[in-house]
């Protein structure tokens, strides 16, 4: 099995004219001074960790953070998600109890005591007094999940002609991720390919540094003419070619010297990048991933050899874990959303109670305009949708008190299972990773971008060794 470091510049930091960095030069901590070099992992990471670093001391985090090779990472990820797979697999919303409650009494109690406005602090200051067991596993997650960033955006450098057209927080993903990349791109321009391109801001803004031709590959016929365009506007080498990256045939516009780059492909789309760029001997490849929940094959989810022999076996329901995330509280858009699980979960036992079964139903989607109705409306419109038969004269007022009691006890349990959140994404970035690695890439992990920036903040970079002298 062949591994990369993870975090730790594998020795391509050259000089070059975007960063003039120098390699050799010794920082302060007597590490190579490279921009490459593990952050301390309060500096960010996947998931909650923002958050969560506030509730935790910055020295006991960056102890557990010697920097891990990205196999080893998996492997020490899956055995954390799995011996401790009862606390966050369950779906608090569909199992009246969860499985880990007999067992952890205290962690029970502790839960019910927390007031609203703990469980609504953004800053999880409620894990400073949760027992010692649950803030050293919350902290071990923490660790495990942290990826260091892989560049400080210097976003005045990347240049405003290139930018223009680029808005909010798209620029500073934009920025993250040429920081991260152009060095080595720069360094021996070959073709930039943006998979899925959209209108190819990407790729636009990377080879405007780069001098190198552009290609990308988009299904979208408008956002190819007007990509285009803008291209043409720019008097830049560029193609854009409407074509379906789930197609096979779409490899065959891979060649060895290319670097293949793609920002936000999602599942499906990503793992059609990741086969193409492998089969194709492509010098580099620069992915940000997201939505891993939209990839048809179960068997997809994990891609690498060793994520396939850890048997993790996610599903779709332990990806929604990092999909949806819950809304911060405040505003109307929280009181609506509270109110519709309250009433869900009030529905959900009344089904129960009627039905005689003692399992959650999946609810269909509903018309919006019924959370304005009452509830008993609300239960009867919905009860009809589903094919179940109400008894006319019962009583529902009471219902909707036990949904908003459900509500908050499924509040509660929610917090234990977010806290599993950074190390699921984690495990499938590292598991895209390691598939370069396995296909023979150096490879390195990071952040580009903050999570305020963009949620899917991991950006995996690997190069073939040798770059261009062995394709020539
Ligand atoms: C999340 S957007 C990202 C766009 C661009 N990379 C960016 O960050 O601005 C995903 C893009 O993939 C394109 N796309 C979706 N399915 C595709 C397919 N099968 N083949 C090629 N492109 C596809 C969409 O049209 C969309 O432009």
């Amino acid at each position: 099995m062949r591994l990369a470091k993870f975090g730790v510049c594998a020795g391509r930091c050259k000089p070059n004219a975007v960063q003039g960095l120098r390699s050799g030069a010794v920082g302060s901590a007597g590490l190579p001074s490279c921009r490459h070099r593990a952050q301390p992992a309060t500096q960010g990471i996947l998931g909650a960790a923002p958050q969560l670093t506030a509730a935790l001391t910055v020295s006991s985090l960056t102890q557990d953070l010697a920097p891990l090779d990205i196999g080893h990472r998996l492997l020490a990820l899956t055995q954390l998600l799995r011996d401790h797979a009862e606390l966050w697999r369950p779906l608090p919303f569909v199992e009246l109890q969860a499985p880990w409650q007999l067992r952890h009494p205290e962690l029970t109690s502790w839960l019910d005591g927390l007031s609203d406005g703990q469980l609504a602090d953004p800053n999880q200051r409620w894990l400073e007094q949760s027992p010692p067991w649950l803030a050293d596993l919350a902290q071990r997650i923490l660790a495990l999940s942290a990826l260091p960033w892989l560049a400080r955006p210097p976003l005045g450098a990347l240049g405003a002609v290139a930018m223009r057209r680029i808005r909010g927080r798209k620029v500073e993903q934009m920025a993250g991720f040429c920081a991260a990349v152009l060095p080595q791109m720069a360094a021996e321009p070959g073709e930039t390919v943006d998979w899925c391109s959209g209108k190819g801001h990407l790729g636009r803004t990377l080879v405007r540094q780069t001098g190198a031709p552009l290609l990308a590959l988009e299904l979208d016929p408008e956002l190819v003419r007007v990509g285009q365009q803008q291209c043409d506007h720019l008097g830049l080498r560029a193609r854009f070619a409407c074509a379906d990256v789930l197609d096979p045939a779409t490899a065959q516009w891979l060649h060895p010297g290319q670097w293949v780059v793609a920002l936000h492909a999602c599942g499906d789309l990503h793992a059609a990048l990741l086969r193409a760029a492998i089969e194709r001997q492509v010098r580099g490849v620069a992915l940000a991933p997201c939505c891993y929940n939209r990839i048809a094959a179960a068997e997809g989810r994990a891609l690498s050899l060793l994520g396939r022999a850890a048997h993790l076996d996610l599903t779709a329901t332990d990806l929604d874990l990092i999909h949806r995330e819950p809304v911060v509280a405040n505003g109307t858009d929280w009181q609506r959303a509270q109110q519709e699980q309250a009433w869900r979960l009030g529905f959900d036992l009344l089904q129960r109670q009627v039905t005689g079964s003692p399992t959650y139903r999946t609810m269909p989607n509903f018309p919006r305009p019924w959370l304005r109705l009452g509830f008993g409306d609300f239960c009867r419109s919905f009860a009809a949708l589903d094919d179940l038969q109400l008894p006319p004269s019962l009583d529902l007022a009471p219902w909707e008190q036990l949904g908003w009691q459900r509500l908050a006890q499924v509040r509660r349990l929610e917090l234990v299972r977010g806290l599993f959140r950074p190390a699921v994404e984690a495990w499938l970035v590292l598991d895209r990773a390691q598939l370069l690695v396995e296909a023979g890439f150096q490879v390195q992990v990071g952040q580009f971008c903050a999570r305020t920036a963009s949620p899917r903040n991991a950006l995996i970079v690997a190069e073939r060794p040798g770059g261009r002298d062995r394709q020539s």
